[in-house]
């Protein structure tokens, strides 16, 4: 699912982000989810929140790149 339509940038990517560690701003300045309209802001904030936390845990979130690759 593409979260970001301005960039193209979808969920998966955001999630792969996430579980590299990445904050907001440093995936905005690698995918650029988030740096033109902004509408997606909100949107890539919750998806990076929401896989943070139980990967830096050691678990894996659900549709975790890591688990699907294992
Ligand atoms: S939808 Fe992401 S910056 Fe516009």
């Amino acid at each position: 699912m593409i979260v970001c339509s301005c960039r193209a940038v979808s969920e998966q990517a955001l999630r792969e982000a996430a579980c590299a560690g990445l904050s907001p701003a440093e995936v905005e300045a690698q995918t650029g989810a988030g740096g033109d309209c902004g509408c997606c802001r909100e949107e890539v904030a919750y998806i990076l929140s929401r896989a943070a936390g139980p990967c830096r845990a050691g678990g894996a979130c659900p549709g975790c790149p890591r688990r699907q690759a294992a």
